[in-house]
């Protein structure tokens, strides 16, 4: 008889954003009238730029044609791509980033779970408190953890709280860890790190022989010129950190689908007899034999975000859903309410009023408002009593969801 993941047993029934889809039909199933704004799930909802649309069209062209036609690419992405993102991203930061250590993935989602087939199975891992529920739910699947608390949370996970006593960004622990995920822009809170903060972070992670997993996929939103974009403008992060990036949120590829992953190849981590053993070679071998690569079509249009145009329009997205984030940010202030963070992020993370929880403020704004968040307990134990309104949608959307709430909870 065959046998299960028994580890799949441990977890949630469902995903977070799955659920609040399941609540919010069941909402509109008995409401067909409502006119429902959608502020929970970070997914964009403007247009590709026009940069990256023609990229594409010119990419589907090529392939219409038997002298221009491509089958399977390099399992690391193409060249072209990776030269203009060390260049870019990196090199023009001052971060000694190599085009061969960056790896094209189609999503830093898949990443971010993908990347401890390469781990062993005993080693200790930090995740802040609340936190992006993937870099949980994937060490649960991967048999990293015992079974849930009663406050939800994994036995044999170590949690870092982030509140807004500790400003969102978790105490670096006394004891030694293995791996720490750390997501800065933050999501769920909309914090960011400033320089010292990581510096803290990379001074413990080599004095412990530790691996950082740094998800920047919200870096584009950062407005503060002395907050870093990468772990790598930080001096020893070549020899503790990977880094996860996207093209999601700053060129709207949710649904185009393109990221990358950066693992310099100074890196090295314990094989069981003691030797060090390079990263790089081993995620590459594991994209290698599981991966074939993103389509040409879809790298085609990521490249575009690095010409000058691109480069542009990127810069305009960002700015415009930044602007929505001000918007949320100074109309919930305008209701009474406490907000952090959606300055150099696109996440406005909200203290529920009147001491609701997470899921009944939830619950108020979907039947009095039709306005839907993501609850703060969603994303760990001490999300409860917090809220997250994302700025991804259009102004108008913005703007009447923020009317509606004012004037319910008008102080
Ligand atoms: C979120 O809402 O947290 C985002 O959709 C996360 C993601 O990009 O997967």
């Amino acid at each position: 008889m065959a046998t299960i993941n028994d580890n799949y047993l441990k977890l949630k029934a469902g995903y977070l954003f799955p659920e609040i889809a399941r609540r919010v039909n069941t909402f509109v199933e008995a409401n067909p009238d409502a006119k429902i704004i959608r502020l929970g799930i970070g997914d964009v909802t403007e247009p590709l730029p026009e940069a990256c649309r023609k990229a594409m069209i010119e990419a589907v062209e090529e392939m219409g044609d038997r002298a221009t036609f491509r089958g399977y690419g390099p399992e690391q992405g193409y060249a072209w791509l990776r030269e203009k993102i060390a260049a870019h991203d990196f090199q023009a930061r001052g971060c000694k980033i190599a085009p061969g250590e960056i790896f094209i993935s189609d999503g830093s989602k898949c990443d971010t779970g993908n990347i401890l087939d390469i781990f062993g199975s005993n080693n200790s891992i930090a995740v802040t408190d609340p936190v992006y529920p993937v870099y949980v739910d994937t060490n649960v699947m991967a048999g990293h953890t015992r079974a849930a608390s009663d406050r939800g949370e994994f036995e044999g996970l170590i949690y870092l709280p982030i509140t807004a006593e500790n400003k969102f960004t978790a105490q670096i622990p006394s004891q030694k860890v293995d791996l720490i995920y750390l997501c800065f822009p933050n999501n769920p809170t909309g914090a960011v790190a400033p320089k010292e903060y990581l510096k803290a972070w990379v001074d413990y992670a080599k004095a412990n022989g530790s691996i950082i997993f740094f998800d920047a996929a919200y870096e584009a939103y950062i407005t503060d010129p002395d907050i870093p974009h990468s772990i790598y403008e930080i001096d020893g992060a070549r020899e503790c950190a990977i880094e996860f990036r996207s093209f999601s949120k700053n060129a709207g590829f949710t649904g185009t689908r393109c990221a990358f992953t950066v693992v310099p190849k100074t890196l090295t981590a314990k094989a069981t007899d003691g030797s060090d053993v390079e990263l790089w070679k081993l995620w590459n071998r594991r994209q290698s034999t599981k991966f074939n690569g993103v389509s040409y079509i879809v790298q085609r249009g990521a490249e575009a975000v690095y010409s000058q145009e691109g480069q542009a329009q990127v810069k305009e997205l960002v700015s415009f859903y930044l602007e929505n984030a001000k918007i949320i940010r100074e109309q919930l202030k305008k209701a009474g309410l406490a907000v952090y963070g959606g300055v150099d992020a696109p996440y406005v993370w909200v203290k529920t009023p009147d001491g609701l929880s997470s899921w009944e403020f939830f619950d108020k704004l979907l039947h009095t408002c039709n306005v839907v968040g993501t609850p703060g307990s969603g994303f760990g134990a001490a999300g409860e009593g917090y809220f997250r309104i994302s700025a991804f949608n259009s102004r108008g959307n913005v703007e009447e969801a923020m009317k509606r709430i004012t004037e319910k909870f008008k102080v």
